[in-house]
């Protein structure tokens, strides 16, 4: 499972080639595991990135068990942002116009999580399944009349969906499939479900946007891979999958949608040439650009955990905004606790209450944020920034100040 750092033999998830630390974020706590009390037992790991000198594929040096991150109490809901509900709408109504079109088509989500998606997709009356594992967020899915199975998609059960359901126009999975280890399954698995025309659409954090912003706090437990055009075109090839699109979106601090077809079932768009180009000009995964990387994400800490320091000493008050997992990261490689943010307010029902894992910062729900505003937040949840500043005019007008992180420490 896991590798001593800069082991030599650390082999490739995907295709068994070198893998070559470029960063060690330390022991690190389960980004969403979020504690009614800390225990005396919480569970950590080390968290460390590679790239690979074969296919050059990004990914995390330690795996963590999905059984301890993904189940019943899985506290990620999709629905919490309105700029990403509007995001889902949108992407369903382009698979309704576009792919769905046929005499009776069929979508599969894997990870549809409380159904922000398929939701939609069930209004219009078109088959559809979500696979989900976590139970708490399909249960939110299934009243929201999307059909859920309840389990990890891998390719047993995608055989099992394409013996009882047929083969699928599409495959849909956001922020999933960089969570999931076992590509090699998940691969063979849509090999097995995807009609002879279908397309696999998939999308994630783009690792060209994290180069550029220095988001380090994109690498925590549940992101394990982090893709480019160039990795995701050599992942899939072996399976007799093609690369035929590709569209840069701008949530969550920057990401690209992968469309996947049949080898030679649809002509590849220029999209794909030229954003493989960009990555190859910008030399994506050279040694110097992760090195420079790693600099950038240790002057962050330095930086942030001064101002924090500084404003305590001038008695200023502090919170943080948005209990989110990338906020794990962050905080516990900081070593930043309760001392320096003595809470941190979110929308999110299931956190509110909690402390967070390892760090141990107290989460409370919006309402405490105005009561009083403190002097300064910290938005954990930048890449929501404008819903946010939009929702928290009044925090300004009261004179508090956002401090963010990324692309540097600023206080804006
Ligand atoms: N798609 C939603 C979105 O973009 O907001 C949810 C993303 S959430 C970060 C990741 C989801 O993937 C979780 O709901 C988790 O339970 C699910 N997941 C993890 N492993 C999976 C697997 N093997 N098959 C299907 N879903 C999986
Ligand atoms: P995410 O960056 O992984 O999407 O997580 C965002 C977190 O921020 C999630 O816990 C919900 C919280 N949040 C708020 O508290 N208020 C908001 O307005 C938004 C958009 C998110
Ligand atoms: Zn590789």
């Amino acid at each position: 499972m896991s590798s001593a750092p800069g082991n030599p033999e650390h082999r490739c998830r995907i295709c068994g080639g070198r893998v070559t630390e470029f960063f060690d974020f330390g022991r690190q706590p389960l980004s969403d595991a979020f504690l009614e009390k800390p225990p005396a037992d919480e569970f950590f790991y080390r968290l460390a990135v590679g790239s690979c000198a074969s296919c050059t594929m990004v990914q995390l040096m330690e795996e963590v068990p999905r059984d301890r991150m993904f189940h019943a109490g899985y506290p990620y809901v999709s629905s919490g942002s309105s700029v990403m509900r509007d995001h889902f709408a949108k992407a369903a109504g382009r698979f309704l116009e576009t792919e769905l079109t046929g005499p009776d088509p069929f979508i599969v989500e894997l990870g549809c999580n409380d159904g922000a998606m398929l939701r939609v997709v069930a209004e219009a009356g078109v088959r559809h399944l979500g696979v989900e594992p976590s139970g708490g967020v399909a249960d939110l899915a299934a009243a929201k009349g999307v059909r859920v199975r309840k389990s990890f998609f891998e390719e047993a059960v995608a055989r099992e969906i394409r013996a009882q359901d047929g083969p699928a126009d599409v495959i849909y999975a956001a922020n999933t499939l960089c969570h999931i280890p076992y590509l090699d399954s998940i691969l063979r698995g849509v090999d097995a479900l995807l009609g002879p025309d279908g397309v696999f659409v998939f999308e994630d954090p783009y690792f060209l946007d994290i180069v550029e912003r220095a988001s380090f706090d994109q690498i925590y437990d549940e992101h394990f891979y982090f893709f480019t055009v160039g990795s995701v075109r050599a992942a899939a090839r072996p399976y007799g999958l093609e690369l035929v699109d590709v569209e840069r979106l701008p949530v969550h601090g920057g990401e690209a949608r992968y469309t996947l077809a049949r080898a030679g079932a649809r002509t590849p768009a220029p999209a794909v040439a030229e954003l493989l180009a960009e990555e190859q000009a910008r030399e994506l995964t050279a040694e110097a650009t992760l090195a420079a990387f790693g600099a950038r994400v240790e002057r962050a800490r330095e930086r942030l955990v001064t101002l924090l320091t500084e404003l305590k000493g001038q008695g200023r008050r502090v919170a943080g905004y948005g209990a989110t997992a990338k906020s794990a990261t962050v905080l516990n490689y900081c070593g930043i606790g309760p001392g320096l943010i003595p809470f941190i307010c979110d929308s999110t029902e299931a956190k509110q209450g909690t402390v967070t894992p390892g760090s141990h910062i107290p989460v409370r729900g919006p309402e405490a944020f105005a009561d009083p505003y403190p002097d300064y937040a910290v938005l954990f949840a930048w890449n929501h920034a404008a819903e946010i500043m939009a929702k928290e005019t009044a925090f300004e007008q009261a004179g508090g100040k956002w401090i963010t992180y990324v692309p540097e420490v600023r206080v804006v």
